[in-house]
């Protein structure tokens, strides 16, 4: 069986003011009635195939998100906690070892929590392609989404030829962590590039024979904090000390730039990290001006709008491509096309305090 590894560490600051330090988006039911958390949870509950799913988050979450999994109905689940974030390499690490721990042939499939996909099948079946290359070659896999903008924010990967036996599986040719606009640009134009979902497969061992190679220094660390660990319920604490001292990166940049056992398995399943407003006007029902209204709303002739609040009542009047989100104590507008910029005012108010 698979082990589902779910990382819960990000802040969401594009999503502000919704989404705050103590409330980021994989905890906020953005889309539909489930957490973004619960929705991915959701998407690994086949215990045919998945183990219970192992949560990596903020030591400061701990509660919210053991309520989040309660409500699902998860008897026993498992919560890593880190008592301040490393990113995503020293997370899957801890993750790694301690599954290592009862199963040292552990396959784990690593997964943000805050991101959509609507083609559960598709997604499944993506991972049963892979399963071969990851289980026989000890490869890691990772799941590529057909770029439709040069987006700097995500990882890409240069598709080579197809894997013997395996069908639907590439060998990695390059992997290039968050290329520079000029660079993304190259990519998509020649058509030999994908999108990294953020989403891997790998064999827990091999992960951390690499991390041995290329990361020492955070593989003690996370090795030291595990041999620490303190279970208190469903909560595993990892030494404090020994994590800090882990050099923060990410699995990209430390093990998918690096690797040449990578395998890229492409897939069409409706996969959308929801990074910005606008993202996440554009994956949601709309009325017929093309409005995206929740809350107490009026919207007279405005169209194309995202209209959100969750306390006063919003009156648009004549706009076009606008986001208006309020909360209690804070009220966003923005044009559609310059919602990345939010993280920059958040950014802003944390040095105001
Ligand atoms: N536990 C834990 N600890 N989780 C973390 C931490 C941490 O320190 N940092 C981030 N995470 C979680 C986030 O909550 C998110 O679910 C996931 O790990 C990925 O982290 P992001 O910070 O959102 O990464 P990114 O969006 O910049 O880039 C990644 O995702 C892209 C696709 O959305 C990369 O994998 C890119 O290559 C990829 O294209
Ligand atoms: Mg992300």
């Amino acid at each position: 069986k698979i082990s589902p590894v779910i990382l819960s560490g990000g802040s969401g600051t594009r999503l502000w003011p919704l989404s705050r330090a103590l409330y980021p988006k994989q905890l906020l039911p953005l889309v539909g009635e489930n957490t973004m958390i619960q929705e991915t949870v959701k998407r690994v509950s086949d215990q045919d195939l998945f183990t219970q799913p192992l949560i990596i988050a903020n030591e400061e979450h701990r509660f919210i998100i053991a309520e989040q999994l309660r409500q699902l109905g998860l008897d026993d689940p498992e919560i890593i906690l880190e008592p301040e974030g490393r990113n995503t390499a020293p997370a899957a690490a801890l993750a790694a070892l301690h599954l290592e721990n009862t199963n040292p042939n552990a396959l784990m499939l690593i997964m943000p929590s805050d991101h959509i996909i609507t083609d559960q099948e598709a997604f499944i079946a993506a991972i049963n392609n892979a399963l071969p290359a990851v289980a026989e070659n000890q490869a890691l896999a990772t799941f590529g989404i057909i770029p439709t903008t040069p987006e700097t924010g995500y990882g890409y990967i240069k598709k080579g030829a197809e894997l013997e036996g395996c069908t639907g599986c590439h060998q990695v040719a390059e992997f290039r962590e968050k290329p520079d606009l000029t660079t993304a640009r190259s990519y998509v134009k020649s058509g030999d590039y994908l999108w990294n979902s953020g989403i891997f497969l790998f064999p827990a061992r091999t992960f951390l024979d690499i991390l041995s190679k290329f990361e020492p220094e955070m593989l003690d660390a996370c090795r030291n904090a595990m041999a620490d660990v303190e279970k208190d319920l469903c909560f595993l604490r990892p030494g404090k000390e020994s994590f800090l001292a882990s050099p923060s990166n990410s699995i990209d940049y430390a093990v998918m730039e690096r690797t040449d056992n990578a395998t890229v398995i492409p897939v069409d399943m409706g996969w959308n990290d929801i990074g910005s407003w606008s993202a996440l006007w554009e994956v949601q029902d709309k009325d017929s001006d093309g409005n995206v209204c929740q809350g107490d709303i009026i919207a007279h002739s405005s169209r194309n709008c995202l209209l959100k609040s969750e306390g006063p009542a919003i009156a648009a009047i004549g706009l076009e491509d606008i986001v208006a989100v309020a909360t209690d104590d804070a009220v966003l507008i923005s044009h559609k096309d310059r919602t990345q910029d939010v993280k920059e005012v958040v950014s802003h108010l944390a040095r105001e305090g």
